[in-house]
């Protein structure tokens, strides 16, 4: 497990000292402990010097005579009465930022109107300082590789909060979902040699340890099942393919899981339909929906959510070879659907044509969702800011909308439609597993979609969002991990009674 920011809660002590992050408002107002400890002046005329206003995530780092405090960090926060959710899990991602690796802070969590910041927000603070702080920097040698933000260890911070004590729980209950993101960012930063099907697996097993239950189908498993779909795609590889499930049942044993299925391809070079070099080892976070999968169960096992679910993750790599797979192949997916192979590089949904279906056959749970990187498309349409959301059920789509506009890893809903899905009729034999360039996120759903019976199913294609992430206050990581603290907060929402 990577190392994220440690973090301790405990009540105001009477002196101030060493590094102090403290809050202020429009204005660059600061609140009353602030005040008391004599850090108005020092603040005010900082203000004016360098032009700080308190704008939420401006922040302001200053030297202080003030009295055993050292150095003082100002993050703003504009309008304390308009700061939502989110706001809070960035303000703890400015402040950890502001105040680095290998150093430690106390954190004056109060309001500049003097109310009381709620537990539950303080949480968020703490949840994005964790996030902020993590680093994937386990392959730099250098031990001071501080440009890179690696080698030093993460920042330590103590939250200063006059109801510690309720704040220390909230505090833990988000533990969870830091270490849940924190598994998928690791999962997608590995690299491809590191990390083939069955080192994948190795790394699910080790969620035994929180009750996860965990099963792995060999390649003669799938076999006998009929997933020549995804057996397809890794046979020109050297590394069996794996289908891991993973189960968290924490409700009601009467109730019908929930199930997320994630794409697993360990590295994607396209196969015969071979990639072009530039980039291509950007193709190691091609497992980036099965990291998240993993991530999401890693995070609801450990908040012990009162959840049945179902994580289902298809684990294959995708090489040229002798035995590869041709364009032109004809393969039976596990539906007794006929595919003609187009283009080896679409493998993905073949991937996904047999996981999905195994597990609907399997588990008929109450919906599935699938996460993929599944098409270079949606990262042209959507860029890396937002996912695309393709769904056959109007309400978990706007649940999906609603976690996101919470979480702020948000889906943007994109059509299904006949005209589309014809598309991918094929001349030899049921489907095709390409329409060509043109709306090829779109097409690319409704081939998944044809291997999905009746369940309530919502496909998210992840390629722009969970790899090569937009640098945020809570993410500094080549991967975001995107997608755990969605999901997690969608069963949250509306799975959890
Ligand atoms: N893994 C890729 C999609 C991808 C591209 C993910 C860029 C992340 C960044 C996927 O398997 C793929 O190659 N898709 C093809 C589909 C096409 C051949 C129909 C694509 O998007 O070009
Ligand atoms: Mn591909
Ligand atoms: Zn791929």
């Amino acid at each position: 497990m990577s190392q994220l920011a440690k973090i301790s809660v405990e009540k105001q002590p009477r002196k101030l000292s060493g590094t102090v992050v403290i809050l202020a408002g429009d204005g660059a107002r600061i609140g009353p402990a602030a005040r008391n400890a004599g850090l108005e002046p020092v603040v005010s005329r900082a203000a004016a010097v360098m032009d700080f206003k308190g704008k939420a995530m401006s922040t302001l780092d200053l030297p202080t005579g003030v009295d055993g405090i050292d150095r003082l960090i100002v993050v703003g926060i504009g309008k304390p009465g308009e700061l939502k959710e989110l706001d809070w899990l960035r303000l703890g991602g400015v402040a950890a930022g502001a105040v680095g690796r290998g150093k430690r802070a106390g954190v004056l969590l109060e309001r500049p109107d003097g109310k009381k910041i709620s537990p539950e927000s303080a949480a968020d603070f703490a949840l994005g300082a964790r996030l902020r702080s993590y680093a994937f920097d386990k392959y730099k040698t250098a031990k001071d590789d501080s440009a890179n933000g690696g080698g030093k260890e993460p920042p330590a911070l103590v939250l200063w909060h006059p109801e510690a004590g309720q704040v220390r729980r909230a505090v833990t209950n988000r533990d969870a979902i830091a270490e849940g993101v924190a598994l998928a960012r690791d999962l997608v930063n590995e690299p491809p040699n590191v990390l083939g099907p069955v080192e994948f697996v190795e790394r699910i097993q080790e969620l035994a340890a929180i009750g996860v239950e965990i099963e792995v189908l060999t390649e003669d498993e799938m076999k006998a099942a009929g997933m020549s779909a995804l057996l397809g795609v890794a046979q020109g590889s050297s590394r069996p393919a794996r289908i891991a499930v993973m189960r968290w049942n924490g409700g009601r044993s009467k109730d019908q899981p929930v199930a997320f299925v994630g794409k697993g391809v360990v590295f994607d070079t396209g196969g015969i339909s071979i990639k072009p070099a530039a980039g291509m080892e950007d193709m190691k976070g091609d497992m980036a929906g099965a990291a998240a999968v993993t991530g999401l169960m890693r995070t609801l096992a450990g908040r012990k959510a009162k959840v049945n679910a179902v994580g289902v993750v298809g684990l294959v790599e995708n090489m040229p070879d002798g035995n590869a797979q041709r364009p032109g192949d004809i393969v039976k997916a596990m539906t007794g659907k006929t595919i003609e192979i187009i283009n080896t590089d679409a493998e993905g949904r073949l991937v996904l044509a047999d996981a999905v279906a195994y597990t609907e056959d399997r588990f008929k749970p109450q919906f599935i969702i699938d996460l993929a990187t599944l098409t270079g498309a949606i990262v042209v349409a959507l860029g890396h800011q937002l996912a695309g959301m393709f769904s056959s059920d109007d309400k978990l789509a706007a649940g999906l909308t609603a976690a996101g506009e919470a979480t702020g890893e948000r889906v943007w809903r994109m059509p299904l439609a006949p005209e589309y899905d014809k598309l991918i009729d094929s001349r030899f034999a049921d489907v095709k597993n390409s329409g060509g360039r043109n709306a090829g996120s779109i097409t690319g759903a409704h081939f998944i979609k044809r291997f999905v019976k009746s369940v309530p199913w919502v496909h998210l294609d992840i390629a722009g969002t969970a790899m090569d992430s937009p640098q945020t206050e809570i993410n500094r990581s080549w991967s975001s991990g995107w997608g755990v603290r969605l999901l997690d907060r969608l069963v949250a929402d509306r799975y959890e009674r």
